[in-house]
């Protein structure tokens, strides 16, 4: 990177890599943050929800997940709000929006797609990801829908969410003159065994993997590891990640973590967020205060030796002991 662009990056951002997509002419950074909130859509979380958004945007996060489920439709009408208000240019952002799994008909998908348009404000969005396969809907249907969006110049290009590799084949199969960009799957230290497949086939067949939940709730970022028990809440939405019957283990691995951490002088996050950059992936974090934002982009500014990465790996994974 030159000095100049040096210059001209936000506080906090520089240095926040990107790969191009192998569809649509724009870049993907390794860093983005999305907003599903964990389902906090009372008028408080809203509130500071705007914020944090409008933090991040302002200290020069360009990539924003959204969804048309989340909030059922609020996250998206928040995030044209915001957009609206600090004049962002859509040049500089890779925006993305998810249609449900619930609307994988071909009629569905269109209205889905152009409700989240309306909502955003916007007449195209960068990228269209189906949220999660349904069973009863055969892919092609919904791909050569999303494929006609993708002719209109409506979406810039066409991902998936939580799709296996035979899902992801079968939905490239269906697709003609576009592909699969990227593919949005749980991926974190602690959460990783449909994340490694996907990933390898990812990787050679040139699509973007995005890894949410990657601080798994917090508790990568050194929360939970001294008494406090997360919430209902948050065990509700973080399904079987957090797990009563899990969780004790992954504590005392988190606190081994830590202590490496400790040790090289970095955020704990960090070496959450550089054993994913490292395996390639593209990483999506939940936030709710600047605060946080902060905090993480702090600790992508702090890259944790490759020694100390495979030692955090080891222990994740249960090898040696912690
Ligand atoms: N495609 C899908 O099916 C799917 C599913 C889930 C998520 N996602 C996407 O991925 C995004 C991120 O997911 P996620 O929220 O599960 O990711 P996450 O980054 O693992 O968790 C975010 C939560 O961690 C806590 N946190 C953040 N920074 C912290 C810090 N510095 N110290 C302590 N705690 C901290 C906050 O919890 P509190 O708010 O409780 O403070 C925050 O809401 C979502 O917004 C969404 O866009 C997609």
């Amino acid at each position: 990177m030159t000095k100049a662009k040096r210059a001209a990056s936000p506080p906090g951002t520089e240095g926040i890599e990107s790969v191009p997509l192998k569809v649509g002419g724009k870049r993907h950074p390794l860093l983005g943050m999305g907003l599903w909130a964990l389902g906090r859509w009372d008028r408080d979380a809203e509130v500071r929800t705007r914020a944090t958004l409008e933090h991040a945007l302002t200290a020069g996060v360009t990539w924003i997940d959204t969804a048309e489920v989340y909030g059922t439709g609020r996250s998206e009408r928040l995030l044209g709000e915001v957009l609206t208000r600090v004049n962002a240019d859509p040049s500089k952002l890779l925006l993305t929006t998810k249609v449900s799994w619930e609307h994988l008909r071909a009629r569905q998908v269109h209205a889905a797609v152009v409700g989240s348009l309306q909502k955003v404000g916007r007449t195209s969005v960068d990228l269209v990801l189906v949220h999660a396969p349904d069973p009863h809907v055969p892919i092609a249907e919904t791909m050569e829908a999303l494929e006609t969006l993708w002719k209109a110049k409506t979406i810039g290009a066409i991902g998936v969410s939580n799709f296996s590799v035979d899902e992801l084949a079968a939905a490239r199969a269906a697709l003609h003159e576009t592909d699969i960009v990227v593919n949005q799957v749980v991926y974190n230290l602690f959460d990783r065994e449909d994340g490694d497949a996907v990933l390898e086939y990812c990787r050679t067949n040139g699509i973007v993997v995005e890894a949410y939940t990657p601080l798994l709730r917090g508790l990568l970022a050194g929360r939970y590891l001294d008494g406090e028990a997360p919430s209902p809440e948050v065990r509700r939405f973080a399904h079987h990640l957090l797990e009563r019957d899990r969780f004790d283990e992954l504590v005392v691995r988190a606190r081994a973590i830590r202590a490496l951490a400790t040790a090289e002088n970095v955020p704990m996050a960090s070496i959450a967020l550089h054993w994913l950059r490292r395996r390639g992936a593209a990483t999506i974090f939940g936030a709710s205060s600047p605060d946080q934002v902060d905090a993480i982009l702090d600790a992508w500014r702090h890259r944790p030796s490759d020694a100390t990465l495979d030692r955090a790996d080891e222990i994740a994974r249960g090898a040696g002991r912690a």
